[in-house]
């Protein structure tokens, strides 16, 4: 939290913001941002290809509530469909005021406009501070910087808040409360989709104490957007994750082999399903890879809340479900705390914590 008398460490780099709104990038790209390969040498690459749109599965939310129970059943069966074949599908209908969604983008557009000094106040010294600014994912490991500037904030069991904007705190708090409501909304139905009872997801997840992180994620305009990332290819560490964005698209997500893009719908979230996920399932539901690309026109934001067990649990494959299914545990448990510690502490490769569990 800011504090005057706080010494200000500055940033070792200059945040993506800085570089676009200086034009300095513009001048001449700095060659530390080049992720992907020029065109002309990209012919077997398929970053810059133009990438065709993702038929992502849609779940109507307010099915869930139905007092007709086949209605359920069946959205349910829908959302086992979508986790099984994509990992990723859009929620609509979910009961998120728009005013709330729009403060919530505001607030977050707010943090980013502060100073560099301000913004430094939050720049955090762990990677488990629980507000967290900085640019790039880890500017201090990454060899490749990413045209992202972020701020990280645990939101759940301790709800923390930046001080400014002074109107993060409020909208932090309902926004928060409502998205963590939705994620166990789906998480339960998510739950019931594997055939799984309740009582059973909250002794392997302790979701009482469930981990909360809000992550805004800011992409200025870049220059050279072919060259660079916003985000590489990677997989988010906690059960589910719940994406607003707004109007500018960049997101990219893995399907058959292949990126495709994801336009933003309006008033609905993207949601995906993590390596926790994947672990407690063992295997049967799988974290998805994705990425986010940038522009050289429009500010793209996007709010992502990650959902996560209890930072204390050990989440191992579900008994249950490896007695069902026809081969043994594939993942060893490790503290979530310290799956996180270690995603964050280093280079973000795909799905390279997760691996790092497999038996
Ligand atoms: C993330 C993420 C994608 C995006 O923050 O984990 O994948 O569209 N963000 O910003
Ligand atoms: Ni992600």
């Amino acid at each position: 939290m800011s504090s005057p008398a706080m010494i200000h460490t500055p940033l070792p780099y200059s945040t993506a913001k800085e570089l676009s709104d200086s034009g300095v990038a513009a001048a001449a790209f700095p060659f530390n941002y080049i992720s992907c390969k020029p065109p002309a040498a990209a012919a077997e690459d398929d970053n810059n290809e133009a990438a065709d749109e993702a038929q992502i599965p849609s779940i109507d939310f307010s099915l869930l509530s139905s007092r007709n129970p086949d209605n359920r059943a069946q959205i349910v069966r829908e959302l086992g469909r979508a986790c099984e074949e994509w990992g990723f599908f859009t929620v609509s209908n979910h009961g998120v005021p728009v005013a709330l969604q729009k403060a919530m983008m505001d607030a977050c557009a707010g943090f980013f406009d502060l100073t560099a000094e301000e913004k430094e106040d939050y720049m955090g010294r762990q990677v488990l501070d629980p507000i967290r600014f900085g640019t790039s994912f880890n500017s201090k490991v990454d060899d490749v910087q990413y045209w992202r500037d972020f701020l990280k904030v645990f939101q759940h069991p301790v709800f923390h808040y930046p001080t400014k904007p002074t109107i993060f705190r409020e909208v932090l708090e309902g926004y928060s409360r409502h998205i963590r409501q939705l994620g166990k909304d789906l998480l339960n139905a998510i739950w019931e989709s594997l055939g799984l009872e309740e009582n059973d997801m909250q002794e392997a997840l302790s979701l009482k104490s469930c981990f909360q992180i809000l992550v805004a994620n800011f992409y200025p305009p870049c220059p050279k957007p072919e060259l660079a990332l916003g985000l590489p290819a990677h997989s988010d560490h906690g059960l589910v994750t719940v994406l607003m964005q707004n109007g500018t698209d960049g997101l990219q997500v893995m399907h058959n082999g292949k990126w495709l893009g994801v336009k933003p719908l309006p008033n609905s979230f993207l949601v995906n399903i993590g390596d926790h996920m994947e672990i407690v399932t063992n295997g049967r539901y799988k974290s998805v890879l994705h990425r986010a690309k940038v522009n050289n026109k429009s500010t793209r934001i996007s709010v992502v809340t990650v959902i996560g067990p209890s930072l204390d649990a050990v989440v191992v494959p579900a008994p249950i479900l490896v007695e069902s299914q026809k081969h043994p545990a594939a993942f060893r448990g490790i503290k979530y705390r310290d799956f996180m510690e270690h995603q964050q502490s280093n280079k973000l490769m795909g799905k390279s914590v997760l691996d790092l569990l497999r038996l």
